[in-house]
């Protein structure tokens, strides 16, 4: 199955970085002010979604373009964003992935990041690790806000929405060795497993923005929890994905007025 995931996320990835060289401003679309997707988020996840009901026709699938696309019940479910980091995509920056998460009876089972420009592969298991291109990748140790490189993002900001991010932002980024804000919240969950980002949190995340990071985390040994230590990411408090050891110091930064 995981085999067939990495193929499947390879190829879309491929996909879409060709079909980034055809793209004009007639196949952006603006799903709001700021919102965009594209003609070619749009045939990427068309793709994936064809390949899966070919190989499993009773599984249900869930896309960010297209919603759930299987109503009777399935043990499997198909998490996809076909392109995450739609806007670096559209401007042409490097990263930019797909996802692809694989739920079983309601858990992570599978998921699979590949970031086509690159190079990389992201894949877990259940059970079975993390790895990237192949190699083993465990979160990392670092134990001080001070030594720590975490990544944020601004969803918030773009939806418009007065509850956001920046004062949390302002409040942790100067405690910090450094802050990256790389515009695709699958890979910067990817970063935290292979150890390279110490932690990341971000506010009004989806489903498919963290279904294939949720697993490629846990396996790689990290913590991922809501703002207020729960399971009630993303749609409920946030999401904080970080390396276990530093994550009740960034939960008590995020409880700070
Ligand atoms: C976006 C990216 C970004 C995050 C946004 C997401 P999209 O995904 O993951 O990093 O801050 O909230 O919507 O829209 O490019 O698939
Ligand atoms: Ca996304
Ligand atoms: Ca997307």
């Amino acid at each position: 199955m995981l085999n067939f995931i990495e193929n499947l996320a390879k190829e879309a990835g491929i996909m879409a970085q060709n079909q980034r060289k055809h793209l004009s401003s007639a196949g952006i679309h603006f799903k709001n002010e700021r919102d965009i997707v594209t003609d070619v988020d749009r045939q990427v996840e068309n793709f994936i979604k064809t390949k899966i009901a070919e190989s499993f026709p009773d599984h249900a699938i869930l896309a960010e373009e297209s919603g759930v696309s299987k109503e009777h019940d399935s043990e499997f479910l198909w998490i996809i964003d076909p392109i995450d980091g739609t806007t670096s995509f559209v401007h042409d920056m490097p990263i930019y992935s797909v996802s692809i998460g694989l739920h079983r009876n309601g858990k992570p089972y599978a998921g699979v990041i590949y970031a086509p420009r690159l190079g990389e592969l992201y894949s877990a298991e259940l059970g079975k690790g993390a790895t990237l291109n192949g190699t083993p990748i465990h979160v990392s140790t670092r134990d001080s806000l001070v030594n720590c490189l975490a990544e944020t993002g601004f969803a918030c900001l773009r939806a418009g929405l007065k509850e956001n991010n920046l004062k949390h932002f302002c409040r942790i980024a100067p405690q910090l060795r450094g802050i990256r804000r790389d515009g695709s919240a699958a890979l910067d969950m990817a970063f935290v497993a292979a150890g390279r980002v110490d932690f990341f949190w971000e506010m009004f995340l989806q489903p498919y923005d963290i279904a294939a990071g949720e697993i490629i985390v846990q396996e790689a040994g990290g913590r991922i929890t809501d703002f207020q230590g729960g399971n009630d990411y993303p749609l409920g408090h946030g999401i904080v994905v970080s390396n276990g050891i530093i994550h009740d110091r960034v939960l008590e930064q995020l409880a700070l007025d």
